[in-house]
């Protein structure tokens, strides 16, 4: 199933009519970061685009949806909290456009860094080819680290598990719209339990689970906290919860020398290691995202 295109009439207006219109919600409240997101997914404008405009307001634009349809996503959005990707049903990720709907999480920039951290430790300075065979992505949510590794390892089989039946159901769907039905299998049930007859098997397992505490989880911005699934999310009083019953079956679910990647809480980075190292991997590792913060980390069964 492709993504919703915009099923909009499009519109012609100038740039001046434009910038005032958008000036005219702006004052009303809201993000400009968002509203320019929403000219950009639902009425093709992109930034560059409108940053031109700004210098030649003489200029005419065609946008693929009109300005009264804009107008109203905008006014549910500010009005109601709901996120823009779940009122226009889609959400760049990656070189990816991925369908979410409400009950499925909308994918984090942040997680881009999983994939490049995966994708890293299977590709050895010596150019072997060296792609997994078999690898799980747990807690699948919209299926996007799933599809992103499958793109990358066309040879490689996959699963794409969760707790969710609605998160299931969109990874399924986003799956089948670009073409990676026959390549990962979707289960359905709580972290390793769907994946038991494929235990020693399995050479890659990376999971974004939930791993926000519970105390943080309810001062959340109303944004995500009322909208987006608190299953995804909420990862207990301390948010390991997810890490700790992801970590309890590594040494036993992977392939020997299979890796576990996990992205996790900005300050858990010392407690996922040690219940990495716990739970009998080696060769346990730290990666920073973006900010510089310890966000991810890595570790292997040993050898037998
Ligand atoms: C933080 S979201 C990650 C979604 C997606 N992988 C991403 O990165 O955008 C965590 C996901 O784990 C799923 N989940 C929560 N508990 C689970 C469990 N016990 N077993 C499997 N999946 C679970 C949630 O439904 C949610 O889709």
């Amino acid at each position: 199933m492709v993504a919703a295109a915009p099923s909009y009439a499009t519109q012609c207006c100038t740039g001046a009519e434009l910038l005032r219109w958008r000036r005219g919600l702006l004052a009303q409240g809201g993000s400009a970061a968002g509203l320019d997101w929403l000219l950009e997914m639902q009425a093709g404008l992109i930034w560059q685009d409108l940053q031109r405009l700004q210098l030649s307001p003489e200029r005419t634009v065609t946008l693929t949806a009109s300005l009264q349809e804009l107008e109203a996503i905008w006014e549910q959005h500010r009005t109601t909290q709901k996120p823009l990707q779940y009122l226009v049903g889609r959400c760049p990720w990656r070189d990816l456009e991925l369908q979410v709907a409400a009950g499925v999480l909308i994918p984090r920039q942040e997680t881009e860094l999983l994939v490049d951290l995966a994708l890293g430790l299977f590709s050895p300075s010596d150019g072997r080819n060296s792609a997994p065979l078999l690898w799980a992505d747990l807690g699948t949510g919209s299926g996007c680290l799933a599809m992103a590794l499958a793109r990358a390892w066309p040879e490689s089989r996959g699963f794409a598990i969760d707790l969710s039946h609605a998160a299931l159901t969109q990874a399924a769907a986003n799956l089948r719209s670009h073409g990676l039905q026959e390549q990962v299998l979707p289960l359905l049930g709580s972290w390793w339990e769907p994946l038991r007859p494929y235990w020693g098997r399995l050479n890659l397992v990376l999971s974004n689970p939930p791993y926000i505490p519970t105390a943080v989880w309810k001062e959340l911005e109303p944004l995500v906290r009322e909208h987006e699934p608190k299953l995804a999310l909420d990862g207990g009083n301390d948010g390991l919860a997810a890490i700790r019953a992801i970590a309890m079956n590594a040494a036993e679910a992977l392939a020997p020398e299979g890796w576990l990647v996990l992205e996790h809480h900005h300050d858990h980075s010392s407690a996922v290691q040690q219940l990495l190292r716990d739970a009998g991997l080696e060769g346990v590792s730290a990666y920073q995202d973006l900010e510089g913060n310890a966000r991810f980390a890595a570790a292997r069964r040993p050898a037998p």
